[in-house]
């Protein structure tokens, strides 16, 4: 027998008892006539003692022993000494009377602590070196215990896991398709599914009412700290539904994991329409952490000779309270932060209400001190605050300035990780204009429905005012999820392919297996899909998803691990009828 407890178990109650353990050396304390080994595992570290009384054999073993040796002790618990508080078996140790080497380790690349000295590149290469360290497991088991919740949740609710396939036929739509070649349909390929989006739909038409899976999704798109190309989703769809009990069946379930996991009630989630989410923070996803809400200025700031602001579409500010005594030097750090590329504006107008009652800006020179106050008074402004002002195209600026928020924000400690500020945003544009492809695109999905009361007349006569009956769940500046009702009208799906500029036979070329289903009787549904690693990473007040997913890919999609994607075989693409492009670097 390997082991009698895991290396996180033993208490005081425990002492007296013979014991066997197994586990990795975290590390060994020679203290001459003493020596300690901190053994690991999963479940925790206990402290192991060799001293006078063990035998030579132990005490020469005990010598050779290193970092992430594997070893079996075996020996009596005893009450410490000294005890360590820090740890839950900090009251005992082992006072070892076999020692066993089950084998040796290499010094391992970086230390297997919380705070390593590993940068990324080498945790990732070595990334099962980097799963032995507690915090990164931690994340894992939160990943495993939000998995059950979500299972227990939606089953206790009459949904149905079912796997639906990952070798999927291509659409053009969405984001990029990873495909894959088949060997037995020479020149075909599949495709590796973006969500499972038309099979959900499908076992709506084959009567399996309520339907959730948690399953992998890939998408070749750009990376980021919150997207990998391939995540997880937990897939949701119901029928003979609509939008408000999608909300609130899964409004409960999110309710559900911050109530198991964190012991939060969270109140009732907060709604906002897309057009107020943009004229308000300039962004589909708010962090509502903290306010500092847009204030549109055009009424008091154009008309006063000041070309940047008489030329734009929308000037729009923030107010930072408090922040009157901001230096030059923090303006021009703010300023220096909207002019980079990543933000991209031409420059930043800052009013500040100094606490004498009068004011200072950048635009003193065209804004009288009354002018500043009617500005002021927009903001509702005190003494103190200080006002930030970007102006230009109505959309760009708002983006812009909603970078701006997000680092004042920051800046001033608003967005604390462990406060959950969680709201649906609804009423979503049905279509998007694509200046490029002069042609409207689904913004969701072609089979979101629209907003009954902008269908059939608006989809005719306005087709980008049209509203989707779509809703996204937003948790601190973070889209979670995001859903839709879905059409199950024949007309209303023509009509919606017409305005998406297809033929009803380039439509049938793409979808018509779906469009055939729906012939056979498809009922009212609707849907949702939280990223599931997303939402792992919020509940641990993360930034970046990618310590949630046991095996990540870098900002290239590279595996540096297992260094793939990588180079195949003459004879592997010769069976797949591919020859290969030279690159040009
Ligand atoms: P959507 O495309 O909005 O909807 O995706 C749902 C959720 O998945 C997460 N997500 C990602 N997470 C990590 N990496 C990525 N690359 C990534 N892309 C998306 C986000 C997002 O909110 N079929 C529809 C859902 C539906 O209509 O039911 C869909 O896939 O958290």
């Amino acid at each position: 027998m390997y082991r009698t407890h895991t290396c996180g178990e033993l208490r005081k109650e425990n002492i007296g008892q013979n014991v066997v353990l197994s586990g990795w050396v975290q590390k060994t304390r020679d203290l001459g006539s003493m020596s300690f080994i901190d053994l690991r595992d999963r479940y925790g570290i206990t402290q192991i003692v060799v001293d006078d009384t063990s035998s030579q054999n132990i005490k020469d073993t005990a010598k050779t022993l290193s970092r992430e040796y594997v070893i079996q002790a075996k020996g009596v618990v005893r009450e410490r000494s000294s005890k360590n508080a820090k740890i839950p078996t900090g009251d005992i140790e082992i006072e070892v009377k076999e020692i066993e080497i089950l084998n040796p380790s290499k010094t391992p690349p970086f230390t297997i602590e919380d705070n390593t000295d590993g940068g990324d590149e080498l945790r990732m290469k070595y990334r099962y070196l980097d799963l032995r360290r507690n915090c990164v497991k931690q994340n894992l088991e939160l990943r495993h215990r939000l998995a059950m919740m979500v299972r227990n949740y939606l089953s206790k609710e009459s949904f149905l896991e079912i796997e639906t396939p990952f070798l999927i036929r291509s659409t053009p739509e969405g984001a990029r398709d990873f495909v894959v070649p088949s060997r037995m349909n020479p020149n075909q390929f599949y495709a590796l599914p973006q969500s499972p989006q038309t099979f959900k739909q499908l076992l709506m038409v084959s009567g399996f009412d309520r339907y959730f899976q948690i399953v992998k999704c890939f998408r070749d798109e750009d990376l980021r700290a919150d997207r990998q190309p391939e995540f997880t989703q937990i897939d949701c769809e119901m029928s003979f539904v609509e939008q408000e009990d999608v909300l609130q069946l899964f409004e409960g379930l999110i309710k559900y994991l911050f109530k198991e996991e964190k012991n939060i009630a969270l109140p009732t989630f907060q709604r906002m329409t897309w057009q107020d989410a943009m004229k308000y923070y300039g962004s589909d996803k708010p962090d509502l952490r903290f306010g500092m809400q847009f204030v549109e200025l055009n009424d008091v700031a154009k008309g006063k000779d000041f070309k940047v602001f008489d030329d734009a579409e929308l000037v729009v500010g923030i107010k930072a309270e408090g922040c009157a005594e901001y230096t030059r030097k923090q303006l021009d750090g703010l300023t220096d932060f909207v002019k980079r590329p990543q933000v991209g504006a031409n420059g930043l107008v800052y009013i500040k209400y100094n606490n004498d009652g009068t004011f200072k800006s950048s635009i003193d020179k065209f804004f009288t001190q009354e002018d500043l106050q009617a500005i002021a008074d927009k903001f509702n402004a005190k003494q103190g605050d200080l006002m930030l002002i970007m102006a230009g195209e109505k959309m760009k600026t708002r983006v812009q300035l909603c970078s701006l928020r997000l680092e004042m924000g920051q800046r001033l400690g608003l967005r604390d990780p462990f406060n959950y500020a969680v709201l649906w945003i609804t009423d979503f544009p049905l279509l998007e204009w694509s200046e490029e492809d002069q042609r409207f695109y689904a913004m969701h999905h072609p089979f979101t429905a629209p907003n009954p009361e902008d269908y059939p007349e608006k989809l005719k006569t306005s087709p980008g005012e049209v509203r989707a009956s779509a809703y996204d769940l937003v948790i601190n500046g973070t889209e979670v999820g995001g859903g839709s009702i879905r059409i199950h009208d024949r007309k209303m799906q023509l009509d919606m392919f017409e305005a998406l500029g297809f033929t009803e036979e380039s439509a049938k070329q793409q979808f018509g297996f779906l469009m055939q289903a729906f012939e056979y009787g498809a009922p009212p549904h609707g849907g949702i899909a939280f990223g599931f690693d997303r939402l792992c990473s919020i509940f641990a007040g993360a930034d970046s998803i990618r310590d949630f997913i046991a095996f990540p890919k870098n900002n290239s999609g590279r595996d540096l691990m297992s260094d793939s994607p990588n180079v195949i075989s003459q004879q592997q693409l010769d069976e797949l009828y591919i020859s290969l492009n030279k690159v040009e670097k």
